[in-house]
């Protein structure tokens, strides 16, 4: 069977690294993938967001499954022009996908829906926009409308903070078409948790729960980023909290897209807040979330390919997902300076004694002589999988210890406050 994987990062790499479990697969492919995950794949340099020529290869190699993972590809319709042209795919079709693609629509769902999120407003008018946060509650939170790399939020603790953000956004649009439409909504206070969930469109089983570090520095300081580094299980994410994400946020969730005509198949990330008032949605993402990912599949038990099957086939009720009982920890190497500016183009030395199974590599390329470059801000994942989180995450840093590269560089205290919780 072949498989073809579309994106290239961390992400990728562990979804490849799962899905080569399975031995009916015969052949994988990576586009584009990285250079870092060739001997898990045939990395063929097709970008991630050129639709027809991921189509166009996949007819050609007679892909018999794809599986689209980034979210620009997926609200570019990538899942609707392979399924097109007879390649049964995994991911959320175009019109499911504005989910993530459009806070402003997300938010209008939810409200209709009653799904608890931040009380928000909406504006496309800069005057209207600078007016309200000029006396809306402080700090508040600013988002560009689209996708904006994880960088369209802002958290504004002063209305000037808030009023050049509106202004950077709508103005200056530094997100592009992105940012001509805001969201401004109320601040929110709690644990943050990553659950990310295989949906059909009627069932909804949701994966084993995440905890994301996103900013840069420890103990939550310094820009956001993309990820820093993730914990699974996340201990804020109770039995009692995850009963009351099923009816309240997830199960909602899945028939309101239903009801609206936008079924949605594929992975569905839930970014939730614990607050004092019960869970409440921060974001939806409509693909697994990077580095949630490397931390969520290697605790996954059953198979990966048959379960992508039954999501896209609407057969979920009858597929087996179960998760171990132990914990995982992803400690990111990144090139020093990201979020930022940063130099890339040193060798990577890898640990020659290591199950290689727990680095998911995401922003490296090799180079002629075969040898292995950083060619990123996120450069790899340190993964490892224990019994319980503090033997997880103490692998995951010794791991990471034993990785080098020039500038490199990653947060010390991945999963200390979940260790703090439990
Ligand atoms: P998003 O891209 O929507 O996930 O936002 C990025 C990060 O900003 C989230 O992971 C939260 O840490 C933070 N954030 C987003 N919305 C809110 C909010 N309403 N209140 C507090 N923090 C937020
Ligand atoms: N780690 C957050 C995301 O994938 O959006």
């Amino acid at each position: 069977m072949k498989v073809l994987v579309v994106g290239g990062g961390g992400r990728e790499h562990a979804i490849i690294k799962k899905l080569r479990e399975n031995p009916e697969i015969t052949q994988l492919f990576a586009l584009p993938g990285n250079g870092g995950m060739t001997d898990d794949a045939v990395c063929v340099p097709i970008g991630a967001t050129d639709v027809a020529a991921i189509t166009e290869f996949a007819k050609k190699e007679s892909i018999d499954f794809a599986v689209v993972t980034p979210d620009d590809p997926l609200a570019l319709g990538c899942v609707d022009a392979l399924e097109d042209a007879g390649i049964p795919s995994f991911g959320p079709r175009k019109n499911a996908a504005i989910i993530e693609s459009s806070k402003a629509f997300s938010k209008e769902l939810m409200a209709k829906y009653h799904i608890p999120t931040a009380a928000y407003e909406i504006f496309t008018d800069l005057d209207k926009a600078l007016d309200y946060v000029s006396s809306c509650p402080i700090p508040t939170v600013v988002k560009a409308d689209g996708l904006a790399l994880g960088k369209g939020v802002v958290i504004a603790q002063t209305r000037e903070e808030a009023a050049a953000a509106v202004r950077s956004m709508m103005e200056d649009k530094v997100f592009g078409d992105s940012g001509s439409r805001v969201v401004i909504e109320e601040f929110l206070e709690g644990p943050e948790v990553s659950v990310l969930s295989f949906t059909d469109g009627e069932t909804v089983i949701p994966m084993v729960s995440s905890m994301d570090h996103k900013r840069a520095g420890d103990n939550d300081t310094g820009l956001n980023t993309g990820g820093m580094g993730t914990i699974a299980p996340n201990p804020y994410y109770t039995p009692a909290v995850a009963q009351r994400c099923m009816q309240e946020i997830f199960l909602p969730t899945i028939r309101a897209m239903k009801d609206e005509g936008r079924t949605f198949r594929g992975c569905l990330y839930f970014g939730l807040m614990i607050t004092k008032d019960g869970p409440k949605v921060i974001e939806y993402n409509c693909r697994f979330g990077d580095p949630e990912t490397q931390v969520v599949l290697p605790l996954l038990k059953s198979d990966l390919l048959t379960i992508f099957r039954a999501v896209r086939d609407g057969k979920l009720t009858e597929t087996p997902v179960e998760f171990s009982d132990g914990a995982a920890c992803c400690v990111v190497l990144a090139s020093k300076g990201y979020p930022g500016k940063y130099e890339k183009g040193y060798p990577i030395t890898l640990p020659e004694t290591v199950d290689h199974e727990a680095i998911y590599i995401a922003g490296a390329s090799r180079d002629e002589s075969g040898v292995l470059r950083t060619n990123g801000g996120r450069v790899l994942g340190a993964v490892a999988t224990a019994g319980d989180l503090q033997s997880a995450v103490t692998a995951a840093y010794a791991l990471a210890d034993r990785i080098h590269f020039k500038n490199a560089y990653c947060r010390r205290d991945i999963g200390r406050r979940a260790l703090q919780a439990l």
